[in-house]
């Protein structure tokens, strides 16, 4: 068994304690590759160092939404730097959060405009937080992104008809924990739609444990719950879904 996380935060303080025997185990038991996500410049900077001390991790650069704030230029020149270091595969996560409005609607467009640029300049495909702003989200993607490089749109949120939107510009969906849940119907119903060849698996751990752990820790080796349950949905083995995943993360991330 094979499994390619495509996204993760073994950076975050909830791994402080056992990072280091977690890591190695995930990557014992069959998860040959993590990609660690970045969110703010802090983490950004710890990504790049971590990923030096294992094979199977890569990382991304980026400020998430929530973390744009106190962003300056002089913190774009760093992150633009960081993205050139090794092991470091995609600017993100970047993009746009309405749901809890904390940060001003235009100061994250903002910085999702020129975290966009520093993608295209570096030749980077992106990894994209949308959340409860669909429309902004495409609109800005279409005028400030070409998407020559890809990427994938990270713990999809929205309907069939917005998924429609991105699989036909050759982007990827990153399915997750939220697909084994009750309500995660909508969820399901993209799985249903979506090819299997523009999936990708991701935990976003710390959080979004799948169902029988939901509210737990996540970590990587829960994406086998969210590969059976893409199975069910799409009636084919499960060793089928982390295969195709597993290929389709490859080429997202040009690994
Ligand atoms: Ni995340």
């Amino acid at each position: 068994m094979k499994i390619f996380e495509t996204h993760a935060h073994y950076d975050d303080r909830a791994f402080r304690e056992d990072r280091d025997r977690l890591l190695k185990k995930m990557n014992e038991e069959g998860v040959e590759y993590i990609v660690n996500i970045g969110c703010s410049m802090d983490s950004s900077r710890k990504i790049t160092e971590l990923v030096t001390q294992y094979d199977f991790l890569y990382g991304t650069v980026g400020v998430h939404p929530d973390d744009v704030k106190d962003l300056t230029e002089e913190d774009m020149g760093e992150l633009e730097a960081l993205s050139q270091r090794d092991k470091i595969l995609a600017i993100g996560e970047i993009g746009l959060d309405y749901h809890y409005d904390d940060v001003e609607r235009d100061v994250q467009k903002k910085w999702f405009v020129r975290q966009l640029a520093i993608a295209k300049q570096q030749e980077l495909p992106v990894v994209i937080h949308s959340r409860d702003a669909a429309k902004d989200t495409l609109d800005i993607m279409k005028a400030e992104y070409d998407g020559k490089k890809g990427g994938v749109i990270h713990c999809f949120s929205y309907g069939v008809e917005m998924a429609r939107e991105y699989l036909d510009r050759g982007y990827y969906l990153g399915i997750g924990g939220v697909v084994t849940f009750k309500n995660g119907r909508k969820l399901k119903e993209v799985v249903e739609y979506a090819p299997l060849d523009q999936m990708v698996l991701e935990t976003d751990s710390p959080y979004l444990a799948p169902v029988p752990f939901r509210g737990k820790r996540n970590c990587s080796l829960y994406l086998t719950y969210v590969a059976e349950e893409i199975a069910g949905i799409k009636q084919v083995p499960v060793e089928e879904v982390l295969e195709i995943t597993f290929h389709n993360a490859r080429k997202l991330y040009k690994l």
